[in-house]
């Protein structure tokens, strides 16, 4: 990657009475960032920022998001264009390669992608040793770890074509492992990838066709499907993505990285809101109920999940998308009436309008409307944070490639500020307490 970071000036700290100037660099778009990569050697001070509230982590050229205007942009692209407009693997290519693909660049990149779908026939036994009962995202972290097992052809970092070739399999192959950890579930053969499919339809058809029945995917849900692995496909540098890029820091595969993102992603503040979003819901149960569940967000006994966001204080541009998205797929299969929906307009209605939440910028969050929509599809709560790592994989994969491309790329090493005990001697065990 290129650096395009031009200097804006400098800003001036004074530490323990030594004054010290910074660079001050400006991206095309967003906050201007002081650059401290000079303020140790110079001062023997480090900056304090754990979550990294005030930091910016790395340059990158991939997504940019305005929290306060509620703007999200893949490569310069608004999100909602994108939901409308393109498809999935179209936006895979643009985050992958930087620009929209001609027709013959998506035709080829297309059949690429459906030629990479199957897995090696041993994989599939690698499912056979857990559990019945274990969570699909515990499969999906050890299979796309594993994967580095099977494909040591394209795990060398530094060679730019297995770097592409790597990509080009996890992009295609994380729908199959995702459709088989549903199958292991529910007791289910595992159903082979179909070419003539596109890559939403061939998911579904993977996930919910049997071999004693001819299935055929409902093109609204397909669609439907599609979009929201758009809305998945990439945000930054959120904590997954960090993770990714840490992970790679170091040199390790690509499979090894994006099993590490997955690992991130389980977690309820990050991509398990989505399964916990339907949970409340469900518990919440009717509007009537709403009322007295609020007030126990107000008074910090649990939180309002699918509701806030580290960057975004205005409403989610991903959550409106999915709002509509949701009421499509409800119509399409006759459950507009649903009272999970029901429940959730009325919540959000309510929370919006509520001084606890309007003070603190709390909007809905991509996982509001979305654990409803998947649900209706079919998929068990379990499942909904698999989806999202699959969409995700392609904003890792890209971030990743972006990081080893970049000449500025150093192993990650955050310091400390340590509050342990100073030196001391050892002492043995019989001369202890
Ligand atoms: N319900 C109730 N209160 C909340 C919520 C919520 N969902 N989110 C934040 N707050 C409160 C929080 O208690 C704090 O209040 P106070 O200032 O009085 O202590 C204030 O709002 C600021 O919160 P914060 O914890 O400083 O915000 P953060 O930026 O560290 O956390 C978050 C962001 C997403 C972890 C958090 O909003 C949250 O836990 N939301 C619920 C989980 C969720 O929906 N996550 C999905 C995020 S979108 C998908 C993805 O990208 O992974």
């Amino acid at each position: 990657m290129e650096s395009k970071v031009t200097s804006n000036g400098s800003a001036s700290i004074s530490v323990g009475g030594k004054e010290v100037t910074l660079p001050v660099l400006k991206g095309s778009v967003g906050p201007d960032v002081v650059d401290i990569r000079k303020l140790y050697g110079e001062t023997d001070v480090f900056t304090f920022d754990p979550g990294f509230t005030s930091t910016a982590s790395c340059e990158s050229q991939i997504t940019y998001i305005d929290g306060d205007k509620g703007i999200l942009l893949y490569r310069g692209y608004p999100i909602e264009q994108l939901a409308e407009h393109s498809s999935f693997l179209e936006v895979c290519y643009l985050l992958l390669n930087g620009e929209l693909p001609t027709a013959a660049e998506l035709e080829q990149f297309t059949h690429t992608i459906t030629h990479h779908t199957m897995v090696h026939e041993q994989f599939d036994r690698f499912f056979q040793g857990f559990r019945r009962d274990a969570h699909p995202m515990a499969i999906m972290v050890s299979a796309v770890g594993a994967l580095s097992a099977f494909y040591h052809d394209s795990t060398n970092v530094h060679d730019l074509q297995q770097r592409e070739i790597s990509a080009h399999r996890m992009i295609a192959k994380v729908p199959t492992i995702a459709a088989r950890a549903f199958k292991y579930a529910i007791g289910q053969p595992f159903v082979y990838p179909k070419n003539d499919l596109g890559y939403a339809e061939n998911f579904l058809q993977m996930c919910f066709s049997v071999p004693a029945e001819d299935y055929k995917v409902n093109p609204i849900l397909a669609k439907a499907m599609d979009r929201i692995f758009i809305l998945h496909a990439d945000h930054e540098q959120n904590a997954s993505t960090s993770t990714v890029r840490l992970a790679g820091s170091s040199g390790a595969n690509p499979f090894a990285c994006i099993a590490a993102g997955v690992a991130c992603l389980w977690g309820p503040s990050h991509g398990g809101a989505n399964e916990e979003a339907l949970n409340m819901l469900r518990s919440i149960g009717h509007v009537d109920n709403i009322p007295e569940f609020v007030q126990g967000v107000k008074d910090r006994k649990y939180k309002l999940m699918g509701f806030g966001h580290r960057v975004y204080k205005n409403y989610d541009p991903r959550a409106k998308v999915m709002q509509q998205t949701a009421h499509e797929v409800l119509d399409e299969l006759g459950k507009h009436d649903d009272p999970l929906l029901k429940v959730a307009l009325e919540l959000e209605r309510i929370a919006l309008s509520d001084d606890y939440f309007i003070s603190r910028k709390l909007y809905p969050n991509v996982d509001f409307y979305s654990g409803i929509t998947l649900n209706a599809m079919g998929f068990p709560s379990e499942m909904f944070t698999v989806l999202f790592a699959l969409a995700r994989t392609v904003g890792w994969i890209a971030q990743w490639k972006e990081m080893i491309e970049d000449p500025a790329q150093k192993i990650g090493r955050p310091r400390q500020i340590y509050t342990g005990s100073p030196s001391r001697d050892f002492v043995p065990v019989d001369k202890r307490g």
